[in-house]
């Protein structure tokens, strides 16, 4: 039997888990340090405090397997090993016993009762991506309260768009939904979106025809639009639109998903006077879970708009002065981002100045007005 501290280091002993910012119903999840490759890994491991919850021990299950058939996918999150913990001491585990599964479905699947049986925990560990590409996180800006909420550009916004439909469309094809579709599961760096937790997924047993996966695959598309796509085109929470909310993170009970995603069936984009309306159509005609709008057909959807806004594809074409107009506003985004960044270092030297010398008041009066400044910026 191995001991823990011979495969991973849990880093953060000091209690901070990498969780915080968005915490989860399921799992805690802390950074570790995997002596095998030598990568700081999530590591993701079910609450001590659920462990005699009939429900959450099948939905590990299924987040393994979701990522063992997803493995080769760029958006999924790699999974690098999975297994079981002894230590059900600690909140974390930090001592103890390691039965390290790797990449094993079947080997994870079939110890489980027995792990269970004996008061251990399951983990997965994943690869760990920077919060700073959290959706939820640009989105709430860097006040970080919601007060200044920011939207994607909707170039950006559309890409991210067609990333997550596809990345449905394959999910779909494999017999699997995502449902828990949420803006803190979602990780965009500016050009690849990434996506994190899939234990309120599903994978169902008939085809995508049958009458049942259908109903699945409609709630999935409905949810995207609501918990994702909403978000990146307005910075608000679909669940608070008429009040003009952004998003904050909700560790919701899986059971309640359906009745979060159920209260809505329409998107008001009104304070978005310039969203491409066909884009503002297509999202609620997804958004009604009534439409059997496939991912295929949105994906393709997703490319006429992007077409209207001068990205160019085999099969969308645009015209010249649309394709060159694009051109403008990628140089445009481009340099905000650099100005944006710029603005943040020389909030952050401000910063470092007044913590060196308080008695200098003059610094705090510049890292005052250039942190409003860049709370009020136009890229998140
Ligand atoms: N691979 C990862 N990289 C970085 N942060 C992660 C990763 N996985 C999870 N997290 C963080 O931990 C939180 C909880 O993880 P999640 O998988 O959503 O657990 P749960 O299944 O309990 O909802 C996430 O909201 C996110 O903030
Ligand atoms: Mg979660």
């Amino acid at each position: 039997m191995q001991n823990l501290e011979d495969l991973y280091e849990i880093r953060n002993r000091n209690g901070t888990f990498i969780d915080e910012y968005a915490l989860g119903y399921s799992a805690r999840v802390v950074r570790a340090m995997s002596f095998r490759t030598g990568q700081d890994t999530a590591f993701k491991i079910l609450r001590r405090e659920r462990i005699n919850e009939v429900d959450v021990w099948p939905r590990f299950v299924t987040e393994v397997r979701i990522l063992t058939a997803l493995n080769k996918n760029r958006v999924a999150v790699r999974m690098f090993d999975c297994g079981f913990v002894s230590d059900h001491v600690n909140e974390f585990p930090i001592s103890g016993h390691i039965q390290s599964c790797d990449l094993d479905v079947d080997q994870f699947i079939s110890q489980l009762p027995g792990y269970r049986e004996q008061g251990w925990r399951p983990y997965i560990a994943l690869e760990l991506i920077p919060l700073a590409h959290n959706l939820l996180k640009l989105i709430r800006g860097a006040d970080g309260n919601g007060t200044h909420a920011l939207r994607l550009p909707t170039e950006e916004g559309l890409t991210l768009a067609i990333q997550f439909s596809d990345f449905l469309q394959e999910m779909h094809s494999k017999n699997m939904v995502y449902i828990d579709h949420k803006p803190e599961h979602a990780y965009w760096d500016g050009k690849q979106l990434r996506v994190i937790d899939f234990n309120v997924s599903q994978i169902f047993k008939e085809n995508i025809s049958a009458p049942e996966s259908a109903s699945l695959v409609r709630k999935d598309m409905a949810n995207f639009v609501k918990g994702v796509l909403y978000t990146s085109f307005t910075g608000l929470d679909f669940r608070y639109q008429s009040q003009g909310l952004a998003p904050s993170a909700r560790p919701s009970d899986p059971t309640n998903v359906d009745k979060t995603f159920g209260q809505v069936n329409h998107l008001d984009f009104g304070m978005q006077e310039t969203l491409l309306p066909q884009l503002a159509a297509l999202i609620n005609r997804a958004a009604d879970s009534s439409s059997n709008m496939t991912a295929t057909e949105f994906t393709d959807e997703l490319k006429k708009c992007a077409a209207a806004m001068g990205h160019g594809r085999p099969g969308y074409p645009v015209t010249k002065d649309a394709t060159q107009s694009r051109e403008e506003t990628l140089k445009g985004l481009a340099a905000l981002r650099d100005a944006q960044n710029k603005l943040e270092q020389a909030r952050d030297h401000f910063l470092t100045a007044r913590e060196l010398c308080p008695e200098i008041e003059e610094n705090r009066r510049l890292y005052k007005a250039t942190s409003e400044f860049y709370n009020h910026r136009v890229l998140p």
